[in-house]
């Protein structure tokens, strides 16, 4: 059964400037702003313990801060090296000016 975790409010989040939440019980994540839509993705870096929201964000790629490597935000694939593996992405859900999880 799916349950819907809130992470933060509507204003919490700016424009390609990702935004970090930690929630008791979950991974920590990190909540993006891309034209006008939310996306939620792990905060923490598949290559190593990096977070991401310590990155850059260009559009719907975070860039890790600790070795260049890179992610899609939108589909959790690595774009570049030396990330290989996909992040994990969550469904996102915007109710009454808050931004939720559906896990
Ligand atoms: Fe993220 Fe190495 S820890 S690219």
């Amino acid at each position: 059964m799916s349950k819907m975790v809130k992470l933060c409010s509507v204003d919490d989040v700016e424009t390609d400037l990702p935004f970090p939440v930690e929630v008791d019980g979950y991974p920590p994540m990190a909540v993006y702003l891309i034209d006008g839509a939310f996306h939620v993705t792990s905060n923490t870096c598949t290559h190593g313990n990096a977070m991401l929201t310590d990155g850059f964000q260009e559009g719907d790629t975070i860039e890790c801060p600790f070795h260049g490597g890179s992610f899609c935000i939108k589909t959790g694939a690595a774009k570049n090296l030396p990330c290989e593996e996909p992040l994990a992405v969550y469904k996102v859900q915007v109710d009454e000016g808050q931004v939720f999880v559906v896990v």
